[in-house]
């Protein structure tokens, strides 16, 4: 089946009780039992839930995966998946992931035992000279946010592989529709799901989807152990969202598309970060391992004041945190999303006072650039 199809049907068969097509909210903590230790599958909702299940299997199906795992965000979908790690280990990280990321693993999980090096995952070199004998994991994000940097997916998997580790995907930014990392070797992908997944700005939750048996059946233990599940109402959410996920990232991409070339050429502009450019180093790599370029632009205009006048007499695209929704946002990555990192990191990474991120809605592409164009012209 093609993938619109997927997303339609994955975990999406009408409800066996009603004919219901759309999955019924099973609004319930626990479920009644015919008998001692005769159940229906279900005993306690934090264990598993029908709507929760049906998203699950949606997502993994999305993926071209076979287990997936629904959380409360994104964070408890990483955080889980660090579970994977015990005291002594070792993990590589990209340097540019999202701060949340950044912060969870080196303010709180680096005090258990849990070794990190943050390294420029998009140079392969930097990710063999890393490895140490109690490496497990490799953790990337790519596109990296806010700087867009890649990371080659295949290359990295067979880097981390030769050395035993599991290598992991956050494959936020691009959504399964755009980029599949478990075709490239990856071995787990992780998700905010408030993102493109879910589409509507109107959730947070998160996912992780895998193939291994024994990595599964751990993420399931941390998931029913830990409890950080997601409710019954949100799967419902992200389940109505990945039905069309694939219209609508053809035309976030479309309209990324759009929207790059306009401030690319925009003497307000001094840099684009943008895989689709020409002028991305990273082009051709972004080519072959992703379908198409996304809806994630950022660009410097110089300075904070500058970025400020554009973030201010915005007047379609709203100032607000957070990407993947219908509607355009723009942020500010070093006081906003980037914030928890150092000053000296940021300046290393590129995410300049002056540097402002976009994620491109699907309103009418028109409407967007003329709004990008009135705010670029009060600098
Ligand atoms: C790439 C990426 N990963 C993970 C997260 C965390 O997701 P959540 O906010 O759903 O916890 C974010 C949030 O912005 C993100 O951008």
């Amino acid at each position: 089946m093609g993938f619109a199809t997927t997303a339609i049907h994955a975990g999406n068969e009408p409800d066996s009780a009603t004919g219901a097509v759309s999955v019924p909210i099973y609004q319930t903590s626990t479920y009644a039992q015919d008998g001692l230790g005769k159940n229906k599958g279900f005993e306690y909702a934090r264990t598993a839930n029908p709507t929760r299940l049906a998203l699950e299997r949606n997502i993994a199906a999305l993926e071209g995966a076979q287990f997936g795992y629904a959380f409360a965000s994104g964070m408890a979908a990483i955080d889980a998946t660090l579970r994977l790690i015990k005291a002594n280990e070792h993990v590589i990280v990209s340097d540019n992931t999202y701060g949340g990321t950044f912060r969870l693993f080196s303010k709180i999980l680096s005090n258990y035992c849990i070794e990190f090096d943050f390294v420029d995952t998009s140079d392969v070199t930097n990710v063999e000279a890393a490895i140490k004998d109690n490496t497990r994991m490799v953790f990337i994000e790519t596109p990296t946010n806010p700087v867009m940097m890649i990371t080659d997916l295949q290359a990295v998997s067979d880097v981390a592989h030769a050395a035993g580790a599991r290598v992991v995907c956050d494959n936020t930014f691009m959504s399964p529709y755009l980029q599949r990392p478990i075709e490239f070797g990856v071995d787990i992908v992780v998700h905010s799901t408030t993102k493109f997944l879910n589409g509507h700005s109107d959730g947070i939750g998160g996912a992780v989807v895998l193939n291994n048996e024994d990595d599964a059946a751990w993420i399931q233990f941390v998931q029913n152990s830990a409890g950080a599940i997601l409710s019954p109402f949100d799967s419902w959410l992200v389940l109505r969202g990945t039905k069309t996920l694939a219209l609508r990232m053809e035309q976030h991409d479309k309209s990324g598309r759009a929207v790059a070339a306009f401030l690319e050429d925009h003497p307000k502009v001094q840099k684009i970060y943008y895989p689709g450019s020409l002028s991305h180093k990273q082009h051709e790599l972004a080519k072959r391992q992703q379908k198409g370029f996304g809806s994630m632009i950022s660009f410097d205009v110089g300075s904070l004041e500058a970025a400020r006048t554009v973030l201010e007499s915005a007047k379609l695209c709203t100032l607000a945190e957070s990407l993947g929704g219908v509607e355009t946002l723009i942020c500010h990555p070093a006081t906003m999303t980037h914030a928890s990192i150092t000053a000296e990191s940021r300046d290393r990474l590129g995410i300049t006072d002056g540097l402002v991120r976009i994620s491109v809605g699907i309103e009418d592409t028109d409407d967007i650039i003329a709004d990008l164009d009135q705010a670029l012209a009060s600098v």
